[in-house]
């Protein structure tokens, strides 16, 4: 086609487009921009609550003009009649301040909701309204249940992490929740990560609640000589249960769901005093499985890493109550145990079974240790973990969705659950070995 323009003529358009070129420049916008609040309804996110058989929450942020914020819950329907018949909440809305401004969270939670029953929710001031988001309520007794696991995502977050949550998502969609093992993002003091983290989950976070535990990196201060505390968005941004310790609100909880207890706990800080909340939980827990969540390992994958003190005061516990399994962050290179104890770390015939790993785009070097029966390093994972009845399965797949590990567990009436590893024959992903010279 170009042929038929004369050559004067091109010339004459590259000249134009050369002359253009410096006002076609673009600058990057400016984070404050980028993530700042609006009066309209976002990082909308749903927790359960302690029941979620009969309730939830769902929290999200705008500017400070809005002060008068609610949500709305009805049946759903597959027509429009189930708008004109939602009951609306009034939120409770907190000030929060980021290094990007001042904003309101505002937090709603449903209570007296039906088992097993898809609700329609939205969020709002009255004015202007989130879309409709369906969630369903769990079921009043066990029920085969799907849950997603997501190690540290922290680095690369919109960017590189988005990605694996809605492979994540496109797998099990029908996942009743997401844990999050902590260091969701690197900077505790930057809310443009947290803007990232929202956006990329996206509408997958209004959908399927997340079972989220800070890690060190969700931790800050603005100056050396100050202590460390909890991001200001956490508190502002999940309504999670309250009935772990006190001063951990937020942050150490757990949830009842068909047949699980689920236990969040915060490796950060009160580890003690966990301890003894964690003896309290196991004891009286009248779920078949228990599975536990917090950031920090038990067994580190990580080299030059080992958390001995928290593995000497919190294994002990685990294997006194037989807690299925752990899932764990902090390491950025992935590791999976069979099941073990403080005292048998080798046979995989009892005990609990430990896994570490990453999301998000930091990795580490791996330390290599018996105990494991698969490791990755320079990998983005996530896991899903379905419970039916008296089996537990759980698949680990890279970003891409490809099967990388896993085993399942079966309940044996008085006996040690029955161990299938279920590692598939592929190559481990490690890295190259480093050139000697
Ligand atoms: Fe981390």
């Amino acid at each position: 086609m170009h042929r038929l323009i004369a050559p004067s003529i091109r010339r004459y358009w590259l000249a134009c487009l050369l002359a253009a070129a410096p006002l076609c420049a673009f600058q990057a916008q400016a984070p404050a921009e980028v993530y700042r609040p609006s009066i309209f309804p976002d990082r909308i996110i749903v927790n359960w609550t302690e029941d979620p058989a009969t309730g939830f929450s769902v929290t999200w942020r705008t500017t400070t003009q809005v002060t008068a914020a609610s949500a709305e819950i009805a049946e759903a329907e597959d027509g429009r009649e189930f708008a004109g018949k939602a009951r609306r909440l009034n939120a409770m809305t907190q000030l929060y301040q980021t290094d990007l401004g001042l904003a309101h969270g505002h937090s709603v939670t449903f209570i007296n909701l039906k088992p097993s029953t898809d609700y329609l929710y939205r969020v709002g001031d009255g004015e202007n309204w989130s879309a409709w988001s369906r969630i369903r309520t769990a079921s009043r007794t066990a029920e085969p249940l799907t849950f997603i696991y997501l190690g540290d995502a922290q680095s690369g977050i919109l960017p590189m992490w988005s990605r694996v949550i809605r492979e994540a998502y496109a797998h099990a969609p029908q996942a009743r929740f997401i844990v999050h093992a902590g260091d969701l993002i690197n900077n505790a003091l930057r809310d443009q990560e947290w803007g990232e983290w929202h956006q990329g989950a996206g509408w997958v976070n209004q959908m399927v609640p997340s079972v989220a535990v800070p890690g060190n990196h969700e931790y800050g201060r603005s100056a050396p000589e100050e202590e460390r505390r909890l991001t200001p968005n956490w508190r502002a941004q999940f309504t999670m249960p309250a009935n772990g310790v006190e001063g951990l609100e937020g942050t150490n909880y757990y949830i009842d769901i068909q047949g699980l207890r689920m236990i969040a706990l915060n490796s950060y800080e009160k580890q003690q005093e966990q301890a003894a909340w964690l003896e309290r939980v196991l004891s009286a827990n009248p779920n078949q499985w228990t599975v536990a969540t917090f950031h920090h390992p038990i067994y580190s994958t990580a080299q030059r890493r080992d958390n001995k003190a928290l593995r000497e005061l919190w294994q002990p516990i685990f294997d006194k109550y037989r807690v299925d399994l752990v899932l764990n962050g902090h390491d950025h290179v992935y590791g999976r145990t069979r099941p073990v104890t403080a005292a048998d770390e080798a046979s995989g015939k009892a005990g609990t079974v430990y896994v570490v790993s990453v999301s998000g785009i930091k990795f580490y070097e791996l330390a290599r240790k018996g105990v494991f029966d698969r490791v990755a390093e320079d990998t983005q994972l996530f896991q899903i973990i379905r419970i039916d009845g008296g089996r537990l399965s759980y698949e680990c797949r890279t970003a891409g969705g490809q099967l990388y590990d896993a085993f399942e567990l079966e309940k044996r009436r008085g006996r040690p659950n029955r161990f299938v590893n279920r590692v598939p024959r592929t190559p481990e992903r490690l890295r190259p070995p480093k050139a000697v010279e």
